[in-house]
């Protein structure tokens, strides 16, 4: 058999693609669990946010009773836009569900970017918005946030914004240093008139949330996820609150089973539940504050910063924090580690179980004092 020479694949490629860096998957838990030699059960996961109670009962039971996965899913998602409409107070016309808050964002992009726009992104924060933004051709305007507390230099955006701005990006809490966003800072961007994604995908634990302003301002976007508070990160559910003119472009450009039957019933059922709710914003709430002060044990070490999210970023003094996250992580320990611009030598740790803290602490003061 003579195999065809291949044309050059890359040459064919769209170039600006090409120069995006590398991905680097996330190795699956059973995987990790076989290379340590540390049952899954026992490993200590803090490096994704997500929640460390699991998804709550209710979405269990209802992934449980569906019986028509044989069926494909509703594309409008309208059950879950109709209980997320309760939820929210918001109009379901103005609700648009995605898989995962990740699509929304690449939809958002895909609807506004032509090549040769730009977006404004307050750096660092999560790395999704210049990633789309990159994969679509816009310009990404960087703005620094400022050094000492990571808080968002409003006139250095200001100053930023052009006639060819599409899109601002505020994650607020930001991932991965923690802080909010104040209203009035938002606010500022939205009196630009240019569209504001409030990215909110840790509201929770913050106790604020930007929605109420979707009722004044028709230049903003709220995005939020029930991969973090409501444990569902592996269904892959987001919502956003989007004005209508949005919404009704977003109808026609996303895929149209985005959202699978069993996210859509786990994300319904989960909404249910107001009590295991607000009980596991409480417990988790309660415990980043332990955690921070267990933190503050290693002060000559390492600065923690105060966080209004589900996890702590902490950066270094002295010491590295790549050998903090490798050290860790043979224990069976896991954490995300950080070495770029604005992120030099860092850690984010989330916030787990009280009894995950007390493991992460006591493995941290060994590597930091005995080795
Ligand atoms: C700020 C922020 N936005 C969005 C996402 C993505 O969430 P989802 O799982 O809904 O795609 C994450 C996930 O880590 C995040 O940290």
């Amino acid at each position: 058999m003579t195999i065809q020479k291949s044309p050059d694949m890359e040459a064919m490629m769209r170039p600006e693609l090409l120069k995006l860096e590398e991905y680097t998957p996330v190795e699956p838990l059973d995987r990790l669990s076989k290379r340590l030699g540390i049952p899954v059960e026992q490993i200590v996961k803090l490096d994704a946010n997500e929640n460390p109670y699991g998804s709550s009962p209710a979405a269990l039971e209802a992934l449980k009773r569906q019986q028509y996965y044989h069926i494909y899913p509703d594309p409008s998602s309208l059950n879950l836009r109709e209980e997320l409409e309760k939820y929210t107070g918001i109009n379901k016309e103005r609700i648009f569900v995605g898989s995962g808050s990740d699509e929304l964002l690449e939809l958002l992009t895909r609807l506004f970017i032509v090549p040769g726009d730009n977006i404004l992104n307050f750096v660092p924060t999560f790395g999704m918005y210049s990633f789309l933004g990159e994969l679509y051709r816009a310009q990404i305007r960087k703005v620094p946030r400022h050094a000492n507390d990571y808080s968002i230099d409003v006139k250095a955006g200001l100053a930023a914004i052009d006639e060819r701005t599409k899109l601002i990006f505020v994650c607020t809490p930001n991932n991965p240093t923690g802080n909010s966003a104040p209203e009035s800072v938002v606010r500022a961007l939205l009196d630009t008139g240019k569209i504001v994604v409030v990215d909110e995908a840790y509201h929770d634990f913050a106790g604020h949330s930007f929605i109420k302003l979707t009722n004044i301002y028709e230049n903003l976007v709220v995005l939020r996820t029930f991969s973090k508070l409501s444990g569902l990160a592996g269904l892959r559910v987001g919502y956003g609150i989007v004005p209508e003119a949005i919404a009704r472009q977003l109808w026609k450009i996303k895929q149209p089973y985005n959202v699978t039957v069993a996210g859509q019933e786990a994300a319904r059922a989960s909404l249910s539940e107001g009590t295991w709710i607000s009980e596991h914003i409480q417990k988790i709430v309660a415990e980043r504050e332990r955690l921070y002060g267990l933190l503050q044990q290693f002060s000559d070490h390492f600065e923690a910063l105060p966080s209004s999210s589900n996890f702590i970023f902490c950066r270094m003094k002295k010491g590295r924090a790549k050998q903090i996250k490798n050290e860790l992580e043979k224990r069976g320990v896991l954490v995300r580690h950080y070495n770029k611009p604005l992120l030099e030598n860092a850690f984010r740790v989330s916030v787990g179980r009280p009894e995950q803290t007390d493991i992460f602490i006591e493995h941290l003061k060994q590597i930091i004092y005995t080795q």
